[in-house]
């Protein structure tokens, strides 16, 4: 990962927000030490950051030169700090890998309770559109069946939702692809080359660091407040990294649930065009809110800078079986994202494609019913957590798949591993970094039942006990999904 700076005075806000008053008896330099530390655990300062110089830190904590040498002495003993001629003193995660794998969906069909997995299964009526769009194919079947960007009268209906949310689109600016995750793939190809450095929040969906990272390029990240996505952190960590090119969520954010409103859009889009650096907006989660009575919709950000590159994915809003997304790009850069297509592969398979639109014409009543599941899920989650596991915090996103739960010990991978032999699938914290850490975070997806997710956090109490008891083990490289 590309190393980023990070400014005293934010060191010094960091250590006050989220470190507890001194404890009697605790020299200072051990508390300013375990206040990193925890900041590092927690992902909000990530491997391979630059921490300030001692001379800056004690200025901007007020305290001794001593003190801020003490606790980085104390750091580097327990092995989160490497001094580094000419870099000063980086951050870096012992024992742990910068950042998760990818995740290996499974069907969440077996035994076990995939809480690995934030995607729903299909709503009713799933099989009857595969057959209706059976009978559909016959108006197709005498031609080649090669629609490399997608078929028309689908390209047509994806754009007209974009209207609908505000962003007036032209069918032609949008490529069918075999989910967004190939979406991103497909964008990578086009826009950048090996060695080139892609922002990400941190944390972030795995497979797409994933995706970056094997696409050549290198990734910087963002940490990501609770609050959201900070326009200014953004903004500084372009021009520091001199990355061209940000992954960014803003919709119901996968893990975190975080939904960036417009202001702060416009903040991002202005942001994006100071440094000359285009996003890559996710959509994937965000026909999903579920708090409609409460929340406005804001507008896609590519309304704030036109020059945003869009993914849709038809896997939460319908199913993940179905294996379709798009790319909605400005009109000068399809040319190039077309060309990268025909290397690729050479288009969706157009069975599915027909069941597309046909969904999308059946919206309103499909996202009505996946709005009422989610909503019973999340709400049954947050019960039995707030009763079985009331010293886990989390806030309630108004949308999307999963809660991100801040645990009271680094143990996130401990307890993935006690939980697997009580029949429950978890992803730890580390598997949704970009650059380490978050070991005291584990996401927790609401995309299966009520009944089955209540019955889960009994076993998810049993397994925290035994990771809070067991020896620490450093978090394992995770080769996890979705
Ligand atoms: C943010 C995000 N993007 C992409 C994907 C994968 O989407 P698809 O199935 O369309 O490839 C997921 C799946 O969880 C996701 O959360």
């Amino acid at each position: 990962m590309a190393p980023v700076a990070i400014s005293s005075r934010r060191v010094a806000d960091l250590l006050r927000a989220t470190t507890p008053a001194a404890r009697p008896g605790l020299p200072a330099y051990q508390g300013i030490a375990e206040g990193l530390r925890r900041l590092v655990a927690d992902g909000r300062i990530l491997d391979g950051t630059r921490l300030p110089s001692e001379r800056d830190l004690t200025a901007a904590l007020g305290v001794s030169r001593t003190t801020v040498a003490g606790a980085y002495a104390v750091l580097r003993d327990r092995g989160y700090l490497a001094s580094r001629r000419g870099s000063g003193s980086v951050v870096t995660v012992p024992g742990e890998p910068s950042s998760g794998g990818p995740l290996y969906p499974s069907d969440g069909l077996g035994e076990v309770v995939d809480l690995s997995l934030a995607a729903p299964s299909a709503p009713p009526g799933m099989v009857e559109v595969f057959e209706e769009a059976v009978a559909g194919l016959a108006h197709h079947v005498g031609g080649s069946g090669y629609h490399p960007f997608g078929l028309a009268q689908v390209r047509e209906r994806v754009a007209a939702r974009y209207a609908t949310r505000g962003l007036p689109t032209d069918p032609d600016q949008i490529i069918l692809t075999t989910g967004a995750l190939a979406g991103l793939s497909l964008a990578l190809r086009g826009l950048i080359g090996p060695g080139d450095r892609v922002l990400m929040e941190s944390p972030t969906y795995p497979n797409a660091i994933a995706a970056v990272r094997d696409s050549g390029a290198r990734t910087v990240g963002l940490p990501l407040d609770p609050s959201g996505l900070d326009p200014h952190a953004l903004e500084l960590a372009l021009r520091q990294s001199a990355a061209r090119l940000a992954y960014l969520i803003p919709d119901f954010q996968n893990p975190t649930g975080i939904l960036v409103d417009e202001d702060t859009r416009g903040l991002v889009g202005r942001a994006l065009r100071r440094q000359a650096a285009v996003a890559i907006v996710d959509e994937t989660p965000a026909e999903l809110l579920i708090d409609i009575e409460d929340v406005a919709m804001p507008r896609p950000l590519a309304t704030f800078d036109d020059r945003v590159i869009t993914l849709g994915s038809a896997s939460k809003t319908f199913w993940g079986g179905l294996r379709v997304g798009w790319v909605r790009a400005p009109l000068p850069d399809v040319p190039r994202l077309q060309q990268a297509r025909l290397s690729l592969d050479l288009g969706v398979p157009v069975l599915e494609q027909l069941v597309l639109a046909t969904l999308l014409d059946r919206q309103g009543a499909v996202l009505e019913h996946r709005r009422a599941q989610l909503r019973r899920s999340r709400d049954a989650l947050v019960g039995a957590l707030h009763d079985r596991l009331p010293d886990w915090r989390f806030s309630v996103p108004p949308g999307g798949l999963s809660l991100w739960c801040e645990l009271p010990a680094p143990r996130s991978t401990a307890l993935c591993d006690a939980a697997l032999p009580l029949g429950i699938r978890l992803a730890p914290g580390s598997a949704f970094g970009v650059g380490g850490g978050l070991e005291s975070c584990v996401r927790i997806p609401f995309a299966l039942e009520a009944e089955v997710l209540v019955g889960a956090v009994d076993g998810l109490a049993r397994a925290w006990r035994t990771a809070v008891e067991g020896p620490v083990r450093p978090a394992a490289r995770a080769s996890l999904v979705a």
